[in-house]
């Protein structure tokens, strides 16, 4: 077992035996693969998704939580840290991944469910904060590939809705007039802008507002939103300032690739 640490406090049991896809395709490798190539931005996730959430919520109370990609457990053990979680379900549609949620260390033991977030969304869910770790998005796929699933998270008027969006990869030249079109904005030419006319979009719809926003690096923003109509506080975290986000207990210098 190798147990990873999280933000420098939180430990993250690895029980999977990993091995290796090389001989897979790019485009079918397994999240677990994309994280251990890409251990910078784990870490970068890592301090990124501490801020996004630490005090978003009144932390004294208790919760029910639904995560619908969770991936290697990240943003779950952030999750059962920051807030007291009476319920959490967790679903993603890797195996590994699956395998991995189900043996590691979390505190309550989460509901690990092997599922589909195109169908899982579209279940009732009464949850009181609600994940979508999206691999890819922008307003774009929220209004069409996502939007049914997107919409119905704020059915049931949770207190947070928490998304990943990876728009800030491009630069906002390339697709910000789709964007504002989508947005109802005149016009959208940078990241700012963006954030903005998401957040008023997002009020205008459902009565939530982006109340945070944690720019991941440069190809990542995680969006907080919560009820009421808010001015976003935006932070960025540079890869360079990151690195100690996560990182294996007694091997502070090798990467996740050391498990192959
Ligand atoms: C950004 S990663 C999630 C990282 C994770 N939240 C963590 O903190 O470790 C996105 C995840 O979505 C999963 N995924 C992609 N499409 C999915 C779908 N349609 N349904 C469920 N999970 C999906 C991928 O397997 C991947 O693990």
């Amino acid at each position: 077992m190798k147990i990873a640490k999280v933000c420098k406090e939180w430990d993250l049991n690895f029980n999977i035996e990993l091995k290796s896809e090389e001989d897979t395709s790019l485009h079918s490798r397994s999240y677990i693969h994309y994280a251990a190539q890409h251990t910078e931005l784990v870490a970068c996730k890592s301090w990124a998704t501490k801020w996004l959430l630490e005090d978003i919520v009144d932390s004294t109370k208790e919760y029910n939580v639904r995560e619908y990609m969770a991936g290697i457990g990240v943003q779950t053990c952030i999750i059962q840290n920051l807030f007291k979680v009476k319920k959490h379900i967790v679903s993603e549609l890797d195996e590994g991944c699956v395998e991995h949620l189900s043996n590691t260390n979390f505190d309550p033991k989460p509901e690990v469910r092997f599922e589909n977030a195109q169908e899982s969304l579209m279940e009732d869910d009464s949850s009181n904060l609600k994940f979508l770790d999206l691999p890819n998005s922008s307003i774009l796929q929220i209004e069409k590939k996502w939007k049914d699933g997107f919409y119905k998270l704020f059915d049931s008027n949770p207190e947070l809705v928490v998304w990943t969006d990876t728009s800030v990869t491009y630069p906002m030249s390339l697709h910000g007039e789709k964007y504002s079109k989508l947005l109802s904005s005149p016009s959208i030419n940078n990241k700012e802008e963006y954030v903005d006319s998401y957040s008023k979009w997002l009020y205008n719809k459902f009565g939530y507002s982006i109340g945070r926003a944690a720019f991941r690096a440069r190809n990542a923003v995680y969006f907080a939103a919560i009820p009421g109509d808010h001015k976003t506080e935006s932070k960025s975290f540079p890869v360079k300032e990151t690195e100690d986000g996560f990182y294996f207990i007694g091997e502070e210098r090798k990467t996740l690739d050391s498990f192959f």
